[in-house]
C-alpha cells in the first residue's frame, strides 16, 4: 500500500458529513489507470439514506470513467481498524479482483490488511447469473 492512497483517505475523512454518528470515515481506491478516487460517509436525518465512504469513492471512480480498482484504503478514528460493512464489501467486489488488498486503519495509525476475497468469501457474482436456469 502506498502513502498517497493513505493520505487521500485521511484527507477526505475530514470532509465526512456525520452529524448523527460522529464517526468520520474516509475511503480511497486506486483505479487500474493509477488515479486515486476518494469518498467520505454522507449521513442523512433519514438514517437509511446515508451513504458509506467506500460508496462515495466508488462513485467518483465510475463517474471518472474508470471501472476497475487495484487497491483500497479505509480509515476512521476508531480504536480498531474500520472494516467495510457488508454492503460495501459487495460493492468493492464488483470492481476489484479477489486478490485486491484492502487496508483498514484506525486511530493512531493501527492498520490491518485483507484481500477482497477474505472480506467477502463466497461472493455473489456474475457466474451465478450465468448458471441460472430460469
Ligand atoms: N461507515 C462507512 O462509511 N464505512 C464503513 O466502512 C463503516 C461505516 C459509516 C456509515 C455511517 O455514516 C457511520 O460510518 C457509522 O456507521
Amino acid at each position: 500500500m502506498s502513502d498517497d492512497l493513505k493520505a487521500a483517505a485521511e484527507k477526505v475523512s475530514r470532509n465526512a458529513y456525520a452529524p448523527y454518528s460522529n464517526f468520520h470515515v474516509g475511503a480511497a481506491v486506486r483505479g487500474a489507470n493509477g488515479t486515486i478516487y476518494s469518498g467520505c460517509n454522507v449521513e442523512n436525518v433519514a438514517y437509511p439514506e446515508g451513504t458509506c465512504a467506500e460508496a462515495g469513492a466508488i462513485a467518483a471512480m465510475i463517474a471518472a470513467g474508470e471501472t476497475r480498482l487495484t487497491e483500497v484504503y479505509v480509515v476512521a478514528a476508531s480504536p480498531t481498524p474500520v472494516t467495510p460493512c457488508g454492503g460495501c464489501r459487495q460493492k468493492l467486489a464488483e470492481f476489484g479482483d479477489a486478490e485486491v488488498r484492502v487496508t483498514m486503519a484506525g486511530a493512531e495509525g493501527v492498520e490491518m490488511q485483507m484481500t477482497l476475497a477474505e472480506l467477502l468469501p463466497g461472493a455473489f457474482s456474475q457466474s451465478h447469473l450465468e448458471g441460472s436456469t430460469s
